[in-house]
């Protein structure tokens, strides 16, 4: 039936009528911001590369989960800054260390949001690595047991779920078998399963001074031209004890979300990283984009790919533009 029988702009012609016909709709319940946790007392200061995002200390961190909450974002996902850094990255896995502690603050302050940690080692390492280093090597097997030590001690101070990000082969199994072990056999592990080798890491890395001292992360995180193996990624993690799956970064790689999509019924998280936001914030800044409308409609995009759950730096923004009733 073409045109002049069929006629597509027929569902277009209003704002009521496109309202009906919309396949995709965000929600504040599927997303998590992630926080960025340092070391001392009363610190509200901005990140330079990520502008509207800040570096909290502890009692900092509670005020702003008191805000997540409001929004009715369920979760928040921590990063943490260490007072200083050495080469197996002793502030990772500290009981004292700002992660744990303001997992346990924001815990007695704000139960009912969900907190997720990242796991990984590079915010703490002085050569930036996610891992044990030999040489120029970076060795998988010596550092599972720091990324146990690491995820066990977020999840004694309280953490409702951990994120390994260091992309280090086996560390989900790794990681759940020691959960088990304590008897925290009720904590999921969202896992980075396909983890790209990204610039578009690079305002994070900044914010976190992880930009490694020498050479890069390829030997550990995937080629952004494999596809393919961003399946068996996920496959592998999941026989690992994976509870939700997560590809990362987010807009370069939509096909691979709707690849992932297709291959697990787990669900799919996909991380709108530094890069994306910061792109957006410039151009935004700039007066070449308009924000709001480029936040909507990249966010968007993630969900049709077949994301479940968006991770984002826009995600208190994003639900203030929602409940306007704000589009693209
Ligand atoms: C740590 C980690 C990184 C990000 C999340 N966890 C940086 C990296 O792998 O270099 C990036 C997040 C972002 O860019 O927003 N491994």
């Amino acid at each position: 039936m073409p045109f002049p029988t069929y006629r597509t702009r027929r569902l277009r012609e209003s704002p009521a009528l496109r309202r009906l016909v919309q396949e995709t709709h965000l929600t504040p319940s599927e997303l998590i911001l992630p926080l960025f946790i340092v070391p001392g007392h009363g610190i509200r200061q901005e990140i330079a590369s990520l502008p509207g995002q800040y570096h909290l200390s502890v009692d900092q961190a509670v005020t702003e989960a008191k805000a997540v909450v409001d929004h009715g974002i369920p979760a928040v996902l921590l990063f943490g800054l260490p007072e200083s850094k050495d080469p197996l990255g002793r502030e990772a896995y500290s009981p004292t260390g700002a992660v744990q502690q303001a997992v346990h603050a924001i815990k007695q302050a704000v139960p009912a949001l969900v907190v997720i940690t990242d796991v990984c080692l590079c915010e703490y390492t002085d050569h930036g690595h996610c891992g044990v280093v030999d040489g120029e090597r970076i060795v998988n097997d010596l550092t599972l047991e720091l990324l146990q030590r690491t995820a066990l001690s977020h999840v004694e101070a309280g953490a409702d779920m951990v994120a390994p990000s260091d992309m280090m082969d086996g560390r989900v199994g790794a990681i759940r078998a020691c959960l088990d072990d304590k008897g925290y056999y009720q904590i999921p592990i969202m896992a980075y399963a396909a983890k790209y080798a990204s610039s578009f890491y690079g305002p994070f890395r900044e914010a976190v001074q992880s930009t490694p001292q020498f050479g890069d992360r390829r030997s550990y995180q995937m080629d952004p031209a494999n596809a393919r193996e961003a399946v068996r990624e996920v496959q592998l993690d999941i026989a690992e004890g994976a509870d939700i799956v997560m590809v990362k970064p987010a807009l370069p790689y939509l096909d691979v979300i709707a690849r992932v999509r297709q291959s697990t019924d787990l669900p799919l998280a996909a991380y709108n990283v530094s890069g994306e936001y910061a792109m957006i914030k410039a151009a935004a800044r700039l007066g070449w984009l308009d924000e709001e409308r480029a936040m909507l409609e990249a966010l968007t995009s993630i969900k049709r790919a077949g994301a479940d759950i968006i991770i984002t730096y826009f995600a208190k923004e994003a639900v203030r533009l929602l409940e306007r009733g704000a589009a693209w």
